[in-house]
């Protein structure tokens, strides 16, 4: 029997889409007002879950003070109020999409979770868009 526990967590950030070897006219026509070259902010809203086994002894899947802390030390440190093309390494050479940033989410996170869980990320970058990954 498995069950998947989830916490929802906050942060907001600057990004650009765009890919320096193309010319801004191909950026713009692909990444639309995304490209434009001072940046501008989203609200991302991100849910996390951990599915797996409950634990006989606690009855938690996962202890979530323990995914919250995770959470804010990994990503909420890493991100919140950054803009990620210029403050965040992962992005020094990836576009920083809602798609790559929910795998760069995910793979800062899996090494601390318990190996025998799943591991899940949403991320909202609208109210109407997001995506998900997990692995
Ligand atoms: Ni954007």
């Amino acid at each position: 029997m498995k069950v998947k526990v989830s916490r929802k967590a906050h942060f907001n950030a600057a990004h650009r889409l765009y890919r320096p070897d193309w010319s801004f006219e191909k950026n713009d026509a692909v990444f639309g007002k995304c490209n434009n070259p001072r940046f501008h902010g989203h609200n991302y809203d991100l849910i996390v879950s951990v599915t797996g086994k409950i634990d006989p002894e606690t009855g938690y899947v996962m202890d979530m003070k323990q995914l919250k802390d995770l959470i804010k030390a990994e990503v909420e440190d890493a991100l919140d109020h950054k803009n990620l093309n210029v403050e965040v390494p992962e992005f020094k050479a990836l576009n920083p999409t809602a798609e790559n940033i929910a795998v760069v989410i995910f793979n800062k996170l899996r090494p601390h979770i318990d190996p025998s869980k799943e591991l899940e990320i949403v991320l909202y970058e609208t109210p109407r868009n997001f995506v998900t990954y997990s692995g």
